[in-house]
């Protein structure tokens, strides 16, 4: 949030949802919007967000303090918000409020897929923490046959060389061969865990793409490298406390 709760009007505009920063600019120009009832045409007048009141075309506008985006995020790109070497998530992302943002969790240089980014630390710390059991689903391209004794391996618990066995996952073999195919979904998060997991069941990891996080899943029409605002019934799903802990709620 903005100092004091106080930003600048196009800003507050495009927070609301009006539009881009550029659409805000036209509409500014239009005579459209009003603060505490008097029109106003310059973006830069600054708004206290929670005493002025600000209309557009007669609507009254609330300032939306939780933001929360999906990410696709494309294999080379480091989940980090500054790299000197490699492109980071926050490369990619030109959201207004940009600043306010950050990953929840990593993915590795070379895994693809679902990332939330958002501006709430607490949300983040408690989707982090391994109290709560926050599934995360892959889709995972392994060397080597993989068979329901790995399934039953995943099930059971796996031995990545920690103190704990991994928590019980999912694993469901969607093609066999001398490469294999599967959809694990596990509910911590470990360094490396995935690859960890196979690794230890005698599986190189090929390829890893994240499809689901907390009951949100990638949205297949984003290509890696975009990403969108999360919806109104995703953003729900994230926000009500227990429905990120297990697949309840997936929209997928
Ligand atoms: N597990 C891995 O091994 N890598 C990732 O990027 C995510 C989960």
């Amino acid at each position: 949030m903005a100092d004091n709760d106080s930003m600048r009007l196009d800003r507050f505009l495009a927070s609301a949802g009006v539009g881009t920063r550029s659409e805000v600019k036209k509409i500014l120009k239009s005579g459209a919007v009003m603060v505490n009832g008097i029109p106003e045409k310059r973006a830069e007048t600054k708004i206290h967000t929670l005493c002025d009141t600000v209309t557009c075309h007669g609507r009254r506008l609330a300032y939306e303090p939780f933001v929360a985006l999906m990410f696709h995020k494309p294999a080379g790109c480091v989940t980090a918000t500054e790299d000197t070497r490699h492109r980071t998530v926050m490369d990619y992302i030109s959201h207004d409020r940009k600043k306010e943002l950050f990953p929840v969790g990593r993915l590795d240089i070379d895994t693809e897929g679902l990332l939330l980014v958002i501006n709430d630390g607490d949300l983040a710390h408690r989707m982090l923490s391994p109290k709560h059991h926050v599934a995360k689903t892959y889709f995972v391209r392994v060397r080597g046959m993989l068979s329901l004794a790995d399934a039953d391996a995943f099930a059971r618990g796996i031995d990545i060389g920690e103190k704990n066995l991994t928590l019980p996952a999912k694993l469901r073999i969607l093609s066999v061969g001398e490469t294999s195919e599967a959809e694990v979904t596990i509910y911590e998060g470990r360094f490396h865990q995935v690859k960890r997991m196979f690794a230890a069941c005698g599986h190189t990891v090929l390829y890893l793409k994240r499809t689901a996080m907390a009951g949100i899943c990638l949205d297949p029409s984003l290509a890696p490298g975009e990403w969108r605002a999360l919806s109104a019934e995703e953003r729900g799903i994230l926000v009500s406390p227990g429905k990120e802990t297990a697949d309840k709620g997936k929209l997928c």
